[in-house]
């Protein structure tokens, strides 16, 4: 087998880039470990920046997207007893997310590359890495049974944080940054209509709660939990009583109830590897770098990932020129460490921590009454919530 690109993982990073390089004529090859009706499914983000949905929308993937995406001009803040909005349309004209589904999102994606007729391989097993720093690096992995070698041009190791893209990279290279939260995140998908026009998200005693959608008729919700707390732990009527009595703090405001269609629970943690690239082997989205889930940020560092990775191979098979490629890794690093600071920063303002003194708490509880009392404190919020990264960076 060959192509220009060999792209490890289908999630959105992989999707995209063998998707934008297609419009710029480049050819890849995109390999799965799982299926794909496993990761059409498998629920995760909902918040999509602004840059993320113009990216999405001039490569030709905004047809649903622009139907049935949910455009949000703010979201709300919920804590002492009180609810307090951060109006994006006043404080960045303009900007505003789109809540729309990540499985959504890869199924377009999907849906966008097979209509092309470009193949994704999806149940691969035991993928290698070879030959990063020679001319023509490959990819070895097996399917049906068979052993198959792969051989391309470039790398583009897009396989989320448990890859092994990161781990081809030889010892010493890679500068690593990482900071673990003492707690995890329970998500729930449920049936029911959403409770609220805009996100809340609720800092409570009790531990953090979000509130969020994905379509008129499904919420999703995420508490905050144990970091090694069981989802047996977790029957459907502990999670409600639970959402109820961090969500429910504001005056007349009641939680709708419905059936849960499925929960998880995922770790927080903080993680950065520099630089995102080796010989020609290029890292994008999860498997270079992850942050906490508080920000929102993740999907959308993905995506600004793979538009600067796409220019940069399609430039040079376009012109043979290297110097993007080159740059690639600090190309992205602000943008990167933007996302690092506003999704640690957010996760330490929301969530409760065990061991922490009083002294923290008052920290926190002046920190979020600055926050939506300073009109220049909120507007630094929503720059960020909304993005600073644009399509055209
Ligand atoms: P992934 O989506 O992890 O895709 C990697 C793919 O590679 C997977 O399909 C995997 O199966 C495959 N793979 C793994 N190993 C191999 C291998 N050896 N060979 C081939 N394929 C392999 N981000 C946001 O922006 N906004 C949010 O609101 C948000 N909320 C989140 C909520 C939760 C609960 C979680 C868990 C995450 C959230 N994120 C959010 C983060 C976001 O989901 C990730 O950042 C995003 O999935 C990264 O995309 P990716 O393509 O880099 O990696
Ligand atoms: C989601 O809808 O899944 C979601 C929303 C906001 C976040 C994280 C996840 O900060």
């Amino acid at each position: 087998m060959r192509a220009q690109v060999g792209i490890v993982g289908a999630g959105p990073a992989g999707l995209l880039l063998s998707h934008l390089l297609e419009r710029r004529g480049v050819r890849s090859i995109v390999l799965e470990t799982r299926s794909r009706d496993h990761i059409e499914k498998r629920v995760r983000a909902g918040v999509l920046e602004q840059g993320t949905v113009d990216t999405l929308c001039a490569a030709g993937l905004g047809q649903r997207l622009v139907h049935e995406g949910m455009v949000h001009h703010g979201i709300e803040l919920r804590f002492g007893g009180t609810a307090h909005r951060i109006a994006f349309e006043d404080l960045v004209p303009g900007r505003a997310i789109t809540v729309y589904g990540q499985q959504e999102v890869v199924r377009d994606l999907v849906a966008a590359r097979l209509a092309a007729g470009r193949p994704i391989v999806f149940d691969v097993s035991d993928v290698r890495l070879e030959g990063l720093e020679s001319e023509h690096p490959a990819v070895l992995f097996v399917a049906d049974g068979q052993e198959v070698r792969l051989e391309c041009d470039f790398i583009a190791g897009c396989d989320g944080f448990h890859g092994v893209s990161r781990d081809a990279i030889p010892a010493g290279v890679l500068s690593v940054f990482e900071r673990q939260f003492p707690f995890a995140w329970l998500g729930i998908l449920a049936a029911v209509a959403p409770s609220t026009r805009e996100l809340i998200y609720a800092q409570n005693p009790r531990g953090f709660a979000l509130h969020s959608m994905r379509s008129p008729t499904v919420s999703r919700f995420y508490l905050q939990v144990e970091a090694d707390d069981e989802l047996a732990n977790w029957p459907d009527d502990r999670i409600w009583r639970e959402l109820r009595a961090r969500l429910e703090t504001v005056p007349g405001w009641t939680l709708t109830e419905g059936p849960v269609i499925e929960k998880s629970i995922t770790a927080m943690r903080s993680y950065v590897a520099e630089p995102m690239q080796f010989g020609r082997l290029f890292l994008a989205g999860d498997a270079a770098h992850i942050v906490p889930p508080a920000g929102a940020k993740g999907l959308n560092l993905a995506v600004a990932d793979v538009r600067v990775l796409a220019e940069a191979l399609a430039g040079w098979f376009d012109a043979g020129t290297r110097d993007r490629l080159d740059g690639y890794s600090a190309a992205r690093s602000r943008g990167v460490w933007r996302a690092q600071h506003f999704s640690s920063w957010m996760t330490t303002l929301l969530h409760t921590f065990r061991d922490d003194d009083a002294y923290a708490r008052k920290l926190q509880q002046s920190h979020l009454e600055y926050l939506v009392r300073s009109r220049p404190a909120a507007t630094s919020f929503a720059e960020n919530y909304v993005g600073m990264e644009t399509a055209s960076t």
